[in-house]
C-alpha cells in the first residue's frame, strides 16, 4: 500500500477531511524525496485520524509557500475562498474604537463570559510540531525576557507561570487544575490525539505556560497549538471594550518579542491552516436553552448558527458538549478574508440573529 491509496480510501470513507479531499497522488509523486517526508509530516494529523476536520499541521512557516499546490485548495475549502479569488489578507482593528455592546441586544446579555484570541508564532523558531524540546525550553526562557518587561507595565502587570518541571514559576497540581478550570490555563496537551500526531504536544510540558494580568483580563499562552495565544478575556457586555483590551496587550507585548511569522497572503502563520489571517477566535458563552433542546442538543444549535457564519462548540472548549442551562460557545467561523473589526462585528451581528431566535421560540 501506498500513502496515496491509503488517502484514496480515507477520502472515501471521510469525505469531510479536508486533507484526504484534496490530497492529489500526482503531485505528491512530483516532489523530491526530503519533501515528500516533509509533506508526510504535515499531514500525518489527518492520516492518523479519519474524522479530522483539516487534517493538516504546519510544521515550518514556509510549509504555507513550499507547498502550496496541496495546503492552497484546503486552505480556500474551509475558509470558503473560490480557486479564481486573490487571497491578500488585510487587518483592521479600527471597530474597537466604537461603541459595540451586547445590551443593546437585550438588557440580559449585560453579563456574559467573552472571550478574544489570537494565534502568534514567532518567525525564528520553527512551528511547535517541529520543535525539539531545547527549542521549545529555548522559547520559553525568550518569552519569559518579555514577560519581565510587561509587568513594569501599569495596565498589564501580572504574572508568568510554568509547567516546565523545575522551573522558577512553575504551575503544577491542583493549582494547574484550577486555573483550567476557569479556563485561564489549556488543557494537558498529551491527551490530544490531533496534536499528538502534529508533533504539537511532543515533550510536554516542557517549554509551557502562561502569562496573567492582575485583573485576570489578558493571557498569553506558551506553547500550545501556536507559540503564543494572546487573549483578553472579560465578563460583562462591553464587545468594543475587550476587543481594545486584546489590541492595547498585543501591541506592547509584540514590541517585547521577536517578530511573528506573516504572509502577504495568508496573514498570521499558524500550525492550523484553520486559524490563518486574522488567527483570531472571538466567542461569547450564552445560555441558549431552546436552540439547544434544553442543553442537550449541540446539533441543533450548530444548524441554526451555521446559518449566521458561527461556529458552536461547548463550554469546556474545542469537542466538549453543551453546558448547564444550555450553555455554549459561538464564535464566527471565518479567520481567513475577514478583518479583526469584521469579526466583532459578525460576533455582534450572530449573536444578536441567535438572541432573537432563541428568544422568540
Ligand atoms: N486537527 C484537527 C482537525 O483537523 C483540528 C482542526 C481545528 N482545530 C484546531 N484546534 N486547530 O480536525
Amino acid at each position: 500500500m501506498t500513502v496515496a491509496t491509503d488517502i484514496l480510501a480515507l477520502r472515501l470513507d471521510h469525505p469531510e477531511n479536508l486533507m484526504a479531499r484534496h490530497f492529489s497522488a500526482d503531485y505528491f509523486s512530483g516532489l523530491a524525496k526530503d519533501d515528500q517526508a516533509r509533506v508526510l509530516k504535515i499531514i500525518k494529523s489527518g492520516l492518523d485520524n479519519p474524522d479530522s476536520q483539516m487534517g493538516a499541521y504546519a510544521q515550518h512557516s514556509v510549509d504555507y509557500d513550499d507547498f502550496g499546490p496541496l495546503l492552497d485548495p484546503m486552505i480556500r475549502d474551509y475558509h470558503k475562498i473560490s480557486a479564481g479569488v486573490d487571497i491578500a489578507q488585510k487587518h483592521d482593528w479600527s471597530a474597537t474604537a466604537s461603541a459595540c455592546s451586547l445590551e443593546d441586544i437585550d438588557e440580559a446579555l449585560r453579563d456574559v463570559s467573552m472571550r478574544v484570541r489570537v494565534g502568534r508564532n514567532v518567525a525564528s523558531f520553527p512551528l511547535p510540531g517541529a520543535m525539539t524540546k531545547a527549542d521549545r525550553i529555548e522559547f520559553e526562557k525568550v518569552m519569559v525576557k518579555a514577560f519581565e518587561n510587561l509587568k513594569n507595565d501599569a495596565d498589564f502587570c501580572g504574572a508568568y507561570y510554568s509547567l516546565t518541571p523545575g522551573s522558577d514559576f512553575e504551575l503544577k497540581g491542583q493549582a494547574y487544575q484550577t486555573r483550567v478550570d476557569a479556563h485561564q490555563m489549556f488543557k494537558d496537551m498529551s491527551g490530544d490525539r490531533y496534536l499528538n500526531s502534529g508533533g504539537i504536544s511532543s515533550d510536554w510540558p516542557y517549554g509551557r505556560g502562561m502569562y496573567i494580568s492582575a485583573a485576570e483580563d489578558f493571557i498569553v499562552w506558551v506553547g500550545e497549538e501556536d507559540h503564543l495565544r494572546i487573549m483578553a478575556m472579560k465578563r460583562g457586555g462591553d464587545l468594543a471594550a475587550l476587543f481594545a483590551r486584546l489590541q492595547v496587550g498585543l501591541e506592547k507585548f509584540s514590541a517585547l518579542v521577536p517578530a511573528f511569522a506573516h504572509s502577504e497572503k495568508y496573514g498570521y502563520i499558524t500550525s492550523c491552516p484553520t486559524n490563518l489571517g486574522t488567527a483570531m477566535r472571538a466567542s461569547l458563552h450564552m445560555a441558549l436553552p431552546n436552540l439547544t433542546g434544553g442543553g442537550q442538543d449541540l446539533d441543533a444549535a450548530k444548524a441554526a448558527a451555521q446559518k449566521f457564519g458561527l461556529s458552536v462548540r461547548g463550554v469546556g472548549g474545542e469537542h466538549s458538549g453543551a453546558g448547564q442551562g444550555g450553555i455554549i460557545d459561538i464564535s464566527p467561523s471565518a479567520r481567513l478574508g475577514v478583518t479583526e473589526s469584521e469579526i466583532m462585528q459578525r460576533l455582534f451581528d450572530g449573536a444578536k440573529a441567535l438572541w432573537l431566535l432563541e428568544t422568540k421560540t
